[in-house]
């Protein structure tokens, strides 16, 4: 299977190139949503794809999406066939990895929620004792779980790195209402998330969401509890205290810190073997959340 990274619908102007998704204007309220395959870590987007990874994406977010139903989101269509032209004419760039969304006024916070310490959250602790601005007991180990699940945002920035921000830049920004929404349905989809999850043999660690507005109502867009978004870790292997196996991009970080490449240069193609275990690891999570709601 070859990878597919650039994707043109001839005669249609992409709206938007994020690292991972195409957007295409639909009407003034719609958008089409194209999960590529190409792949990014440290920000950066490599070269050559992972083959499949977008419609797994795609599927792996459909699922979602059409179990949590305590919170709106942005789908409107995820068939295929019932796509308008001219982007039903072109089923072997769209069949499966793309969806047709509301467009909203996206809240440029990512909503995070961990359940587990690692990553930026552990950097911070080792640093700080907290993380954004939540004071954490002393004495935790890396991969350890946390008492409670916490809502840790991150501003979205434009050049580099997302920055962990307190509650209160939120609350700043948004006003008290929106940002104690925001907080509490990031826990609740993480919580549901964690425990069907769990019900497949896997951890999830952390994750993020993306929320925007239409008139005044929060919706939930974008991608949600995928190995792009999330950690998942195998439950069967983990140990607090260790790095944790992980079904997550952790493979393809990991691949890379044994590397020369600098994380600011132009990043190197990936090497076959590592995309090819990368697509199994993909594979696999979807195949576990398949199993979930079967
Ligand atoms: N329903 C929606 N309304 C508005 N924007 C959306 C919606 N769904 C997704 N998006 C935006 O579409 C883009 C999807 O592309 P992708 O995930 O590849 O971007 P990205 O490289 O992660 O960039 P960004 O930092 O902007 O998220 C994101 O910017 C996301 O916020
Ligand atoms: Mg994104």
């Amino acid at each position: 299977m070859e990878s597919l990274t650039k994707i043109n619908i001839p005669g249609v102007k992409k709206t938007y190139q994020g690292k991972v998704r195409d957007l295409y204007k639909i009407d003034a309220e719609h958008m089409l949503i194209v999960s590529t395959d190409r792949v990014s870590a440290f920000d950066h987007v490599f070269p050559n794809g992972i083959p499949g990874k977008g419609v797994i994406l795609n599927k792996i977010s459909n699922i979602w999406f059409k179990n949590i139903n305590f919170v709106k989101n942005h789908i409107v269509e995820t068939d295929f066939s019932n796509f308008p032209k001219p982007f039903s004419q072109y089923p072997e760039l769209l069949k499966d990895r793309a969806v047709i969304v509301r467009k909203t006024k996206r809240i440029d916070f990512e909503c995070v929620a961990r359940g587990y310490i690692i990553g930026s959250g552990w950097k911070d602790y080792k640093s700080t004792g907290s993380i954004c601005g939540i004071p954490l007991p002393e004495g935790l180990k890396l991969a350890q779980k946390l008492e409670s699940p916490l809502f840790t945002p991150a501003s979205k920035e434009d050049t580099g790195h997302d920055m962990n921000v307190t509650v209160d830049v939120l609350r700043k920004k948004l006003g008290e209402e929106i940002t104690n929404y925001l907080g509490e349905i990031t826990l609740r989809i993480y919580e549901f998330g964690r425990d069907a999850l769990d019900s497949a043999g896997i951890i999830l660690a952390d994750t993020k969401f993306e929320f925007g507005f239409i008139d005044n109502e929060v919706i939930l867009i974008d991608e949600i509890l995928t190995p792009d978004s999330s950690r998942f870790w195998d439950k069967s292997l983990y140990e607090p205290g260790t790095s944790p196996v992980s079904f997550d991009k952790q493979f393809i970080r990991d691949y890379l810190e044994t590397t020369t490449w600098d994380k600011a240069s132009p990043p190197p193609d990936l090497p076959d073997d590592i995309v090819k275990k990368t697509g199994e690891k993909y594979e696999e999570i979807l195949r576990r959340i398949e199993s979930i709601f079967a």
